[in-house]
C-alpha cells in the first residue's frame, strides 16, 4: 500500500455521547444522545501538540498516549504511513468514566479524523471498516455504533468484526441520565461479570432485548419490561451500589432505566413531558439527553 496523500486542512469531527446494553442488550444496543465532543485535527512538520478544554482538561495526557492521537497513528498505519506531525484540539462536553461513550467518542473521532487527512481514503477504510476498526479498539461494538451512526442500534459480531444498523427511536422517548461524582472503568467493571449465567437469565435476556426493539420504535408502553436485565447489572453493583439502587427505586417507581453502559450513570427513559429531574439521588446530577439522530459528522476546511 502507497503511503497517503495528506490534506493541507483542518479536520473537524463532531462525535456524540452514547449510551450501551440499555438494560437486557448487553454489547449489542445503542442510543447516541445530543452531547458531543469535538476535535479538531491538523498535519504540523513534526511533533504531537494535544490540546484539551472540558471534560478531562488537566486529566488526560497531552502526548502520543492521548486517546485520539493512538487512535490516530493506529488507523494511519491502516491507511499505509504516518504524517510528520499532528495539532489536535480537543473540546470535550463528554464526561469521562461515567457510561457515557467518551472513549468510543475519542476512538470514532480518532479514525474519522485521520481518514479524513488522509485525503478521506474510504477506498482503503470504508465506513464499514471504520466501524470494525473502532470496535476492535473498544473491545465492544456497541457505544462505537451509535456514535458513529446516530440513533438507535444494534451491533454484532462476526468473524470478520463488528457490525451494526441503525433504527430510529420514536421521537416521544425522552433519556434522562442521572451522572453520579463517582467515576466507574469499564474494565473493571467487565470483570465482575460470571462467565456463566443461567439458562433462564439468558432466555429472558433475549426475549428483553427482543421486546426492546419494538419498544422503542413501535410501542413505548412497553418500556419498563423491555429493559429488564440479568445478565449484567446487578453482578456489577460492588462499586456502584449507588447507581444499582437508583436503577431499582426508579423501576419501582415504573420508570424504565438502566445502567447506562457498564455505568455508573443510570438512563431513564422517560415518556413527553414526563421530568424525572427531581428522581435524582444525592450525589447525581439529572440531564435530559435528547435522542441524537445523527452520528459523527466530519468536515474539512
Ligand atoms: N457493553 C459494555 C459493557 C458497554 O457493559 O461493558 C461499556 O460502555
Amino acid at each position: 500500500m502507497s503511503s497517503p496523500r495528506y490534506t493541507d486542512g483542518v479536520v473537524r469531527v463532531r462525535v456524540p455521547a452514547t449510551s450501551a446494553n440499555l438494560g437486557p442488550g448487553y454489547d449489542s444496543l445503542g442510543l447516541a444522545l445530543d452531547l458531543h465532543d469535538e476535535i479538531e485535527v491538523r498535519l504540523a512538520p513534526s511533533g504531537i501538540a494535544v490540546e484539551v478544554t472540558g471534560e478531562g482538561a488537566g486529566e488526560v495526557p497531552r502526548n502520543q498516549d492521548h486517546l485520539v492521537v493512538r487512535t490516530m497513528r493506529h488507523t494511519f498505519d491502516q491507511l499505509g504511513g504516518q504524517p510528520a506531525g499532528l495539532v489536535v484540539r480537543c473540546r470535550n462536553q463528554i464526561p469521562h468514566a461515567r457510561g457515557l461513550g467518551s472513549s468510543a467518542a475519542a476512538i470514532v473521532g480518532g479514525v474519522l479524523a485521520a481518514r479524513a487527512l488522509a485525503n478521506d481514503n474510504a477506498a482503503v477504510l470504508d465506513d464499514a471498516a471504520v466501524l470494525r476498526l473502532a470496535s476492535g479498539m473498544e473491545g465492544h461494538p456497541d457505544n462505537v455504533a451509535p456514535c458513529l451512526l446516530g440513533g438507535f442500534t444494534i451491533a454484532w459480531i462476526e468473524q470478520d468484526g463488528a457490525h451494526a444498523v441503525r433504527l430510529s427511536p420514536l421521537p416521544r422517548v425522552a433519556p434522562v441520565v442521572f451522572v453520579p461524582e463517582q467515576r466507574g472503568i469499564t474494565a473493571q467493571a467487565r470483570k465482575l461479570l460470571p462467565d456463566r449465567v443461567p439458562h433462564s437469565d439468558a432466555a429472558t435476556n433475549v426475549a428483553r432485548a427482543a421486546l426492546l426493539v419494538h419498544a422503542l420504535t413501535s410501542d413505548p408502553s412497553l418500556l419498563l419490561v423491555a429493559t429488564e436485565d440479568r445478565l449484567h447489572q446487578d453482578y456489577r453493583t460492588p462499586g456502584m451500589e449507588h447507581s444499582i439502587a437508583l436503577v431499582h427505586h426508579l423501576r419501582a417507581a415504573g420508570v424504565p432505566a438502566v445502567l447506562s453502559g457498564a455505568g455508573p450513570s443510570v438512563l431513564a427513559l422517560a415518556g413527553p413531558g414526563e421530568d424525572l429531574t427531581g428522581m435524582a439521588a444525592p450525589g447525581f446530577v439529572a440531564r435530559s439527553l435528547p435522542v441524537c439522530p445523527d452520528g459523527a459528522t466530519v468536515s474539512v476546511c
